[in-house]
Formats: C-alpha cells, sequence, structure tokens
C-alpha cells in the first residue's frame, strides 16, 4: 500500500501518559449537569458542550485539576487556558475591565468572544492555568448546557477544546469521546455545536489585537469599536520570545493526511473538501467528496469544518484537497484552521 503513512500510529498518541479512567457518557439533562458540576468540585474533568467546539472542563480555582487536565489533553504547561463564568459581573473578579472590554462584553458575551485583559490581584483562577502570565483569558459561553454547568457548579472553568493537543476541535460528544474515552472522567452529550470554530480571541492591551480568529467574525467587533482590528503576532513553535496566544502553534489542527490548499483539481487517491456549487476537475474519481456548503453560505461551512476534516482523515485518502474558501466574517477563522491544518504535524 503505498499509502501507508496515512495509517502509521499517532506519535503524539503514543507519547501520552497512560490514563485508565472509567468516562462516563450522559446525554444533556437537569441530572447530567448537576453530576458534571459535582465532578468538577471533586476536582474531575469533563467533557461538555458550548456553541463554538465541546470544551475539556476542570475547576480553574483547583491546581491540582488543572494539572490533571494538562495530563489528559497532552498539553504542555506553557500554552494557558481559557477561563469560562457565566456573566460580566463573574468576570470582573477576575479581569480588569477597561472601557473598550466593557464594551466587546456588553456587545457579544454571552457568545463566542474570549478576552485578555490584566488578571485582579484576588483572580481565584490557578496560576498554571495561565502559565504564570499576569492575564486571564475570559469567555462567557452561549450555550444552554455550558451555562447551566457554570451555573451549578458556581466557580470559573477553564476549558481548552476537548481534543488531544494537535488534534481538530471536537464538534459533537462522539469527537471527544475518539480522544479522550479513558482520560477524563464524564462526557455530557448535547449533540452537534453550533458555530463549530472556536472562540475569537482579542487581547485588550493598549490597543486591541486580534489574537485568534474565531467564531465571531472581525467586522462585528470592528464595529463596536469602531476602526480596524490589528491582527496579532504569528507565533510559531520554534520563536523565541512568548507569544501573546501561545497556543496559536503554527500545527495545531493537523489530521493525519495531508492537507492541500486551493485547489483547482483533485488527484484520484485524494479526498474533496469543497465549497460552493461549482465542482472542480478530477471530482468524480477522487476518494471521497464532502461539501463544505454547497450554498457558499460561510456559517454552515464553520459548523462543518472539523466534523468533514475528521471525517475525510477516516477515508483512505493520501490527502485532502480543499478548495478556496472567501476571507471574509467566518471565513477568516476557516481559513486559519485550514492554514494550520495544512502545514501538518511536527
Ligand atoms: O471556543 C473556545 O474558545 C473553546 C471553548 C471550549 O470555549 N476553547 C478553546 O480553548 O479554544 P483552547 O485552549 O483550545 O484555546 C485557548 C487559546 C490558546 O491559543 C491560548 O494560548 C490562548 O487561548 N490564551 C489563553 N490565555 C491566554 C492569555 N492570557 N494570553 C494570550 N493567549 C491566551
Ligand atoms: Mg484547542
Amino acid at each position: 500500500m503505498g499509502f501507508a503513512h496515512c495509517k502509521e500510529p499517532d506519535q503524539r498518541i503514543s507519547s501520552l501518559v497512560k490514563l485508565d479512567l472509567k468516562t462516563q457518557i450522559l446525554p444533556a439533562n437537569e441530572a447530567a449537569i448537576a453530576e458534571a458540576a459535582d465532578c468538577l468540585a471533586d476536582g474531575g474533568l469533563i467533557g461538555f458542550p458550548t456553541e463554538t467546539v465541546y470544551g475539556l472542563g476542570a475547576d480553574a480555582t483547583n491546581a491540582k485539576a488543572v494539572a490533571r487536565l494538562y495530563q489528559a489533553k497532552g498539553r504542555p504547561a506553557f500554552n494557558p487556558l481559557i477561563a469560562h463564568v457565566t456573566d460580566i459581573a463573574s468576570a470582573r473578579a477576575l479581569a480588569c475591565f477597561d472601557r473598550l472590554a466593557e464594551a466587546l462584553a456588553q456587545a457579544f458575551w454571552p457568545g463566542p468572544l474570549t478576552l485578555v485583559l490584566p488578571k485582579t490581584t484576588e483572580c481565584p483562577v490557578a496560576d498554571l492555568a495561565t502559565a504564570g502570565l499576569d492575564t486571564v483569558a475570559i469567555r462567557v459561553p452561549a450555550h444552554p448546557v455550558a451555562r447551566g454547568i457554570l451555573h451549578a457548579f458556581g466557580r470559573p472553568v477553564v476549558a481548552p477544546s476537548a481534543n488531544l493537543s494537535g488534534h481538530v476541535s471536537p464538534t459533537t460528544a462522539a469527537h471527544v469521546e475518539s480522544d479522550l474515552a479513558g482520560r477524563i472522567d464524564l462526557i455530557v452529550d448535547g449533540g452537534a455545536v453550533t458555530v463549530g470554530v472556536e472562540s475569537t480571541i482579542i487581547g485588550c492591551f493598549e490597543a486591541p489585537v486580534l489574537l485568534r480568529p474565531g467564531g465571531l467574525p472581525r467586522e462585528a467587533i470592528e464595529r463596536v469599536i469602531g476602526h480596524g482590528l490589528v491582527r496579532g503576532p504569528e507565533p510559531t513553535a520554534g520563536g523565541t520570545g512568548a507569544p501573546l496566544a501561545p497556543g496559536m502553534l503554527t500545527s495545531h489542527y493537523a489530521p493525519r493526511a495531508s492537507v492541500r490548499l486551493n485547489a483547482e483539481h483533485v488527484e484520484a487517491d485524494e479526498a474533496l473538501l469543497a465549497f460552493g456549487a461549482a465542482g472542480i476537475s478530477g471530482m468524480a474519481a477522487s476518494r471521497a467528496v464532502m461539501n463544505l456548503s454547497p450554498s457558499g453560505d460561510l456559517t454552515e461551512a464553520a459548523a462543518n469544518l472539523f466534523g468533514y476534516l475528521r471525517a475525510l482523515d477516516q477515508t483512505d485518502a493520501r490527502g485532502i484537497a480543499v478548495m478556496p474558501v472567501p476571507h471574509h466574517g467566518l471565513g477568516e477563522a476557516i481559513n486559519d484552521r485550514l492554514r494550520r491544518a495544512a502545514v501538518g504535524r511536527e
């Protein structure tokens, strides 16, 4: 088989510390929400739906739970986490809001926006979760199950995407299970997420900086701040100095098959990730075709992106050819994730 490299064992997985937890999977309802809150209070780890992607939650104030989270995910501890809270009032206990941060929070919370802000002196988030920085990333999610768990628990919850470090983010409970079964305590299944890409991250420094394009389009943010948004410096895995969003390593969303962008033709041994109504040459003979949005709707494309990448990665295709996706609105986040997927593993 010429494409055996697609089926090689994933080295990132084999280098993980072995954990043998019994992972409970519960459909999202009142009882599951109560169970999830109890689990967090006991220092446990839960997979739960947010509107962007599934999160892997731990008690943000419990350093031991946060350490378990880094281990379960195989994530380097220099990469800080987002603290999730129910509302702006709870966020103010963690971070100092200036006028700009206040305006953004008022406009977009709850929703797919994360703000990086200076910590308050009494910020209860464990230093391990903020990687020793004097800033903290905060988000107020809109998903009813995430909100239910945060309300029931009553403290901030740190939650990276619920995938193994470097893998594609999960948009269903089944994705969480395939990456993290045996490594976490509980998964609350709230169905497929609606947004499909992670939150947009804004650094509220002297001037606001776009640290990660995501589920809230930059155009919406620019309307509130009244001017164009500068993109933060692009961090690299081997770069010097602390990147502004240290998690934005180039090869962050790598599937196992190689990913080829802006395809105008697809080879017979490739799978095609299509966009829009028009086809491209070679399509009929390719291994598999999935269309992010036949009607060219970027919201629909974002919601399908990670699930389709995972599905095409499970075919025997040598690589995944991706048709061009427009760069406006949610297209900026979609293209960002596709570019990282194309860089491949390191
Ligand atoms: O939509 C989301 O944001 C999802 C859901 C679960 O809420 N979470 C998520 O978390 O995407 P994660 O850990 O995969 O990405 C968090 C990003 C990383 O790139 C991290 O480096 C950055 O936020 N970050 C966290 N704290 C930071 C800080 N103080 N300064 C700069 N970047 C920070
Ligand atoms: Mg992630």
